[in-house]
C-alpha cells in the first residue's frame, strides 16, 4: 500500500493506492471515525460499473453500509448540469442527507460530476473518490469538482476535497489503450513541471508505461501525484500563482475540447495538442528551446498522443473558449508557458501570438 496525504489543515486527506484496494473500500470506511452515517450513494457510469460496481457495493455491504446506486452514461458529456439534477433526484429520493457519503467510482468524468453533486447536496456532503482511471491520478487529487457549460470547460464547479481517496491500479487492466494513452498526458505535464529527472525518465520508461507495467506505471503515477499534491498544498484555490501551472497546456486544451465537442477529443489528448501549441507560444519568446519543444513532442508522440489541431480546427475558432478560461484577468488570456523543460510561470498572452499558431510547426 502507497498512501500520500493532501495537507490542507484541517481539510487533509490521505490518497491509498494499491491494486485490488476497491474489494476492500468498506472495511477502511469503518476504521475512518469522521464518517457517521450508515448510508452511501454510489455513483458511477456504465463502462466502469459493468466490472466493479459490485465488489464495491458487496464490499460496503459487508461494511453494515446502505448503499444506493446511480449509474450514468459513460463519457464528458455527462459532466452537465441536466445529469446533476437528475443525480440530486436520485439521491432525494434515496434519502441521502448530509451524514451520508457520496463515493465516486469512475475516470475524471464521475470523480468531477460526483465531487462537484457532493459540493452543492444539501449545501455538501462528505465523498469519497474510487479513481479507475490513469488520468484520474491528475483529477481525484485536489479539490477541483466541476461540470462543463456547452460556452466553457469545467466552468460550473467548486472547491472541495474528498475525505479520502482509494486508487486502485488493478482498474487499469480493462481500460481501452485510447484512455491509457490520454492518461499520459497528465503524467507528461506533471513531468514538466518538476525539473528535469521526471521528463527524461518517462522517455526512458515509455515502453514499459504503455504496455501498463506495473512497477513503472505505480512509479509514475507516484510521481506525479507527488508533483499535483506539492502545488496544491502551494496554493489550494489558485490565488497565488503557483497552482495556475497545472494548467499547462490547457487553455487550448480546454478549448479544443470544448469546440470539438465534448468527448470528441480526450482530454489527455486535448492537453498533449495543448502542452506542444503552448509550447510554440513559449519558443516564440525565447523560453523554450527548439530542441526541448522537440523532445516534448517526440515524447507525446512516442504515447500516441495527437499534438496538432484536429485538420479542420483553426486557433480563430478556439479564441472565444480561451477568453472565457477561469485563468483569465481583466479580459487577458493567460497561459502556463514552460521556461524550459522542468519549469512554467503564468503569463498574458496576446492574440497575435494564439493566432500565429495556425501558420507555425
Ligand atoms: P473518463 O472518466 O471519461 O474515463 C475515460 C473513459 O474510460 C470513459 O469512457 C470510461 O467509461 C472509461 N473507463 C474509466 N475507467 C475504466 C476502467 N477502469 N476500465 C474500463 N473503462 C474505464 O475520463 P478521464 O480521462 O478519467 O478524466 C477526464 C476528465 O477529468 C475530464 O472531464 C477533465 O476535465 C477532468 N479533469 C479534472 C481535473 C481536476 O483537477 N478536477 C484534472 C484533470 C482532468
Ligand atoms: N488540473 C488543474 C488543477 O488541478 O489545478
Amino acid at each position: 500500500m502507497k498512501e500520500l496525504w493532501v495537507e490542507l489543515g484541517p481539510q487533509r486527506y490521505p490518497i491509498r493506492v494499491e491494486r485490488g484496494l476497491l474489494h476492500h473500500v468498506g472495511e477502511w470506511l469503518l476504521k475512518d471515525e469522521r464518517i457517521k452515517g450508515k448510508k452511501a450513494f454510489l455513483l458511477s457510469e456504465i463502462r466502469v460499473a459493468e466490472h466493479y460496481l459490485e465488489p464495491v457495493r458487496s464490499s460496503l455491504e459487508r461494511a453494515g453500509i446502505e448503499v444506493y446506486t446511480k449509474v450514468v452514461s459513460a463519457g464528458e458529456a455527462s459532466k452537465s448540469l441536466t445529469q446533476v439534477e437528475e443525480i440530486v433526484g436520485a439521491m432525494l429520493t434515496a434519502g441521502i442527507d448530509r451524514s451520508s457519503l457520496l463515493l465516486a467510482l469512475g475516470g475524471g468524468v464521475i470523480g468531477d460530476l460526483g465531487g462537484f453533486i457532493a459540493s452543492v447536496y444539501m449545501r455538501g456532503i462528505p465523498f469519497i473518490g474510487l479513481p479507475t482511471t490513469i488520468l484520474a491520478h491528475d483529477s481525484s487529487i485536489g479539490g477541483k469538482v466541476a461540470v462543463n457549460h456547452p460556452l466553457a470547460k469545467n466552468s460550473i464547479g467548486s472547491f472541495y476535497h474528498p475525505l479520502a481517496v482509494y486508487y486502485d491500479p488493478g482498474t487499469f487492466a480493462t481500460l481501452p489503450m485510447r484512455e491509457v494513452k490520454s492518461g499520459l498526458a497528465e503524467v507528461v505535464k506533471h513531468a514538466l513541471l518538476a525539473g528535469k529527472e521526471f521528463f527524461y525518465w518517462l522517455r526512458a520508461h515509455s515502453d514499459a508505461l504503455l504496455s501498463l507495467d506495473g512497477e513503472e506505471m505505480g512509479e509514475a503515477l507516484i510521481r506525479g501525484m507527488r508533483v499535483k499534491v506539492r502545488i496544491v498544498e502551494a496554493d489550494e484555490r489558485e490565488t497565488a500563482g503557483v497552482r495556475e501551472l497545472l494548467n499547462l497546456g490547457h487553455t487550448i486544451g480546454h478549448a479544443v475540447e470544448a469546440a470539438a465537442g465534448y468527448g470528441e477529443v480526450l482530454h489527455g489528448e486535448a492537453v498533449a495538442i495543448g502542452l506542444v501549441q503552448e509550447g510554440r507560444i513559449a519558443r516564440g519568446r525565447g523560453l523554450l528551446s527548439e530542441e526541448e519543444l522537440n523532445e516534448i513532442k517526440d515524447l507525446l508522440l512516442s504515447f500516441g498522443l495527437p499534438t496538432e489541431l484536429p485538420s479542420e480546427m483553426r486557433m480563430e475558432e478556439l479564441l472565444p473558449y480561451m477568453y472565457r478560461d477561469k485563468k483569465n484577468r481583466d479580459g487577458k488570456i493567460r497561459m502556463a508557458l514552460l521556461q524550459g523543460i522542468g519549469t512554467a510561470k503564468g503569463m498574458e498572452v496576446t492574440e497575435e501570438e494564439i493566432l500565429a499558431l495556425d501558420q507555425t510547426k
